[in-house]
């Protein structure tokens, strides 16, 4: 699974290393350098523990199927493209860049380049699906984005996201290196929840390195590492919410 070269591995640790920014608009530009987004071409398949895939896998479940209409937010340049795989699939991410990767990368599919803040569709979906995104934004900018994401669905529709919380190693690498990493604690992202009008309906806690160490350890390792620790340190939570019906709200 992991094939990076040491090379590789080693301009991901820098890239990470590097990515000390004050504010949004320095935190987009990460992500719209072409050189950089080379570098995450280049190891995004390594750069994650399988459990991600696993989980969020898990909470689509049968919630999704050919029919459904799907709105990846942030998608990058489209890691998470071939599980989300309907004819009726919308890539949406900030950056150019990704977007050019993402439409390499699945020439059949949908991206388009937007702002995740300042989204408007003329269809609604039944399932937004969003993965190491919020982790970039505060409290009340994710709190308006929950409340932009309940608009762009359908009554019932399902939101699929995830978290990092307060108990995780990126904690001491936002201290240290001044990370752009805003932790949230699962009962914040539950009220979160709620005052946006929606209901959880599934969530998962884990253990999980931060990203850039999975590409140096070996697979079986980190899988047995983070089923170890997940009872004690859940470093990431996993969300499946739903929209409630407009009156409730
Ligand atoms: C850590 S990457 C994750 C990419 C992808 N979801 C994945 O897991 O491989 C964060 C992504 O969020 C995008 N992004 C940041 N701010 C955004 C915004 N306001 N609207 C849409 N996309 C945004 C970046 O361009 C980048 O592609």
């Amino acid at each position: 699974m992991i094939s990076n070269t040491w090379g590789e591995k080693m301009r991901s640790l820098i890239y990470f290393m590097s990515s000390r920014y004050e504010n949004k608009e320095q935190a987009n530009q990460r992500y719209c350098n072409a050189e950089r987004v080379v570098i995450w071409e280049s190891l995004r398949r390594g750069y994650v523990s399988e459990q991600e895939v696993v989980t969020f896998k898990s909470l689509l479940g049968a919630r999704l199927n050919e029919d459904s209409a799907i709105l990846e937010v942030a998608c990058g340049s489209g890691r998470y493209t071939p599980f989300l795989d309907t004819p009726h699939y919308i890539g949406l991410d900030i950056s150019p860049v990704m977007i050019s990767q993402a439409r390499l990368n699945y020439p059949t599919k949908q991206f388009m380049q937007g702002d995740a803040f300042n989204m408007a569709f003329s269809q609604r979906f039944d399932i937004v699906f969003c993965c190491r995104f919020i982790h970039h934004y505060s409290k009340p900018q994710i709190e308006q984005f929950f409340t932009i994401t309940n608009t762009a669905l359908k009554d019932g529709g399902f939101f699929v996201f995830d978290s990092t919380n307060y108990l995780s190693l990126s904690t001491i690498f936002k201290t240290l290196f001044q990370f752009d990493v805003h932790n949230k604690q699962p009962a914040e992202i539950l009220h979160m929840c709620h005052r946006t009008g929606f209901r959880v309906v599934s969530k998962k806690h884990y253990f999980f390195l931060p990203s850039f160490i999975y590409p140096f350890i070996p697979t079986s390792f980190a899988k047995d590492l983070d089923e170890t620790l997940s009872p004690l340190l859940p470093a990431r939570s996993f969300w499946c919410v739903q929209k409630m019906k407009e009156s409730n709200v």
